[in-house]
């Protein structure tokens, strides 16, 4: 199962090489993404890909200027899990990475949130086939982004997914065994 391959195969990256895959692989990519369905068929969702180095910039700098304020603030488990793995404000791939795909979701539509949801997990099996890296960043106020990139009202950001070639040696993180989230006729 070639899917299933990709699946395993497929990491969160985080760093990435300097020099820039072709134009025409981030756009293969997002013509899977496309082929997500969606609830009414109405295709909620729009993807922005920015490389120019100046809002590459300004994004860097406002998803910083937030996480600073965020990392301050957050405790329980998600605070101790980036703890652990020494997750801190900083986000370079936000500059380093030679594409950001700002991916928005369409909210006057019925479902719009599953729906990009949806063609986001088909975007990211769609590079990991193309031999690119990405993180599915979600940035902690992502109305303040939005006004950087000059998005309608409608349109809301669910994710900026830096991408390039991989530099990332973090391992793959285990996953639940299939007998632990399958149930058979009853829970
Ligand atoms: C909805 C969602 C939000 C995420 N937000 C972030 C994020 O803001 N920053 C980040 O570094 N990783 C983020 N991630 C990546 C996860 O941390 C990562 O997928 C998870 O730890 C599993 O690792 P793997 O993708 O390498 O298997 C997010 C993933 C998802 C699906």
């Amino acid at each position: 199962m070639h899917i299933l391959n990709l699946a395993r195969n497929r990491k969160t990256v985080r760093a990435f090489l300097p020099h820039s895959p072709p134009e025409n692989l981030v756009l293969k990519a997002i013509e899977v993404a496309r082929e997500a369905p969606s609830g009414m068929n109405a295709q909620p969702w729009h993807f922005l890909i920015v490389s120019n180095p100046e809002t590459k910039g300004k994004i860097r700098e406002t998803c910083e200027r937030m996480e600073k304020e965020f990392h301050e603030k957050v405790g329980g488990e998600l605070g101790n899990w980036l703890k652990e793995r020494k997750f801190n404000w900083q986000k370079p791939f936000l500059s380093e990475a030679p594409y950001l795909i700002l991916v928005f979701g369409i909210r006057r539509y019925p479902y719009w949130l599953q729906s990009v949801w949806l063609a986001i997990g088909y975007l990211l099996l769609a590079l990991e086939e193309l031999g690119l890296g990405t993180v599915t960043y979600t940035p902690p106020n992502p109305r303040e982004v939005e006004k950087v990139v000059n998005a309608p009202e409608d349109l809301k950001l669910q994710t900026i997914m830096p991408v390039g070639y991989p530099a990332d040696p973090k391992p793959k993180y285990e996953r639940k065994k299939l007998e632990e989230i399958v149930s058979f006729e009853s829970i």
